[in-house]
């Protein structure tokens, strides 16, 4: 319940310039965001490595309504990747781009400026020596976003996609992608989604994700385990075994500032574990969401802006 009202919430302009404006949200933000600056984050990368973390970069902004701010989106995503090469972190750091950040929401040819500036971030990752993995956002953009892909892979074969369990198609997509040379990053899904699309129970959304899983792991593909869950990553253990995965051949993935401990313990026994790392102002979206995910999490921001006062 409270999850779907910080869901809704996440779309609200005049709850983000409050919560945005707010002293207090700084220092709650640090948390899950590593800074600003492309600094910030190449520093926050480098600190991963050193910790034999892997990354992947989110500079962070959605919905973008503007041409000129899509644009500028790809340009700091292509700083972004000339600031990893030069610190010599591109063999451990690849970046995730949402494409609504990018154009994919404007109205008339927003999709194909979604996909030039996408390219644009590929070609600049690829000169890097690293990739991209595009995420995914609300179900009335998956079709474009699973085109957008299909296109990327066409110049780009090592781009990646997530896909989201509670979705009912996800099981099929997962199908149609698990060949060879495909990257797929399976998460649950983080937006709030309609009944004729999506499972509304937990348990539907966590059985889906062990399906997609064995659909995954037992075909050609790189499988990217995007949960925090520790159940489910009990289960992808035992499935990697089953289908006779060696470390390396697929990686866990989690999200900056939750479950740190779990992400140093999969390291330490050999696996490959990559961190998403959001940068950037425009944190109010993606805070709210990962709110939403967990009360616990909604609780320590209460706490601290109660002893704040
Ligand atoms: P779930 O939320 O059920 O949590 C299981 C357990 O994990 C909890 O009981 C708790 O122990 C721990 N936990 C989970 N979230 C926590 C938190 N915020 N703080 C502390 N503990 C927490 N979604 C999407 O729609 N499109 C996308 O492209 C992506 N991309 C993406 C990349 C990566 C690397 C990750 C890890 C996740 C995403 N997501 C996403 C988000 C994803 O869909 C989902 O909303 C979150 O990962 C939470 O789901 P879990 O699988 O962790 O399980």
């Amino acid at each position: 319940m409270l999850g779907r009202v910080l869901l809704g919430l996440s779309g609200s302009e005049r709850m983000r310039n409050l919560v945005e404006r707010a002293p207090i949200s700084r220092g709650i933000v640090a948390r899950f965001i590593a800074g600003d600056e492309t600094a910030d984050v190449v520093r926050a990368a480098a600190d991963l490595a050193s910790a034999g973390l892997t990354a992947t970069i989110d500079h962070l902004g959605e919905d973008t309504l503007d041409r000129a701010q899509a644009e500028r989106v790809a340009d700091a995503y292509v700083e972004l990747l000339a600031g990893l090469r030069d610190a010599g972190l591109t063999e451990v750091a690849e970046v995730s781009v949402k494409l609504s950040a990018v154009g994919q929401a404007l109205p008339g040819d927003g999709e194909k400026i979604a996909l030039d500036n996408a390219r644009e971030i590929c070609r600049a990752a690829a000169d890097a020596g690293t990739t991209v993995t595009l995420d995914m956002e609300d179900h009335t953009t998956t079709d474009s976003t699973l085109a957008i892909a299909a296109e990327l892979r066409g110049d780009f074969p090592s781009t990646g996609i997530a896909l989201q369990t509670y979705l009912y198609r996800t099981e099929d997509d997962c199908r149609r992608l698990s060949g060879s040379g495909s990257r797929v990053r399976l998460c649950k899904g983080a937006y709030d989604e309609p009944v004729d699309v999506a499972y509304q129970d937990k348990a539907d959304v966590d059985r889906s994700y062990v399906r997609c899983m064995k659909i995954l792991l037992g075909g050609q593909g790189y499988p990217l385990i995007a949960t925090h869950d520790p159940r489910l990553i009990e289960i992808a253990g035992s499935l990697a075994a089953r289908y006779r995965r060696e470390q390396g051949t697929y990686e866990y993935q989690m999200l900056y500032g939750v479950r740190p401990d779990e992400q140093r313990r999969l390291t330490q026994a050999g696996e490959t574990v990559r961190v998403y790392v959001p940068y950037g102002h425009e944190w109010y979206g993606y805070m709210m969401r990962r709110l939403a995910e967990r009360p616990a999490n909604v609780m320590f921001f209460l706490r601290a802006l109660a002893s704040k006062r």
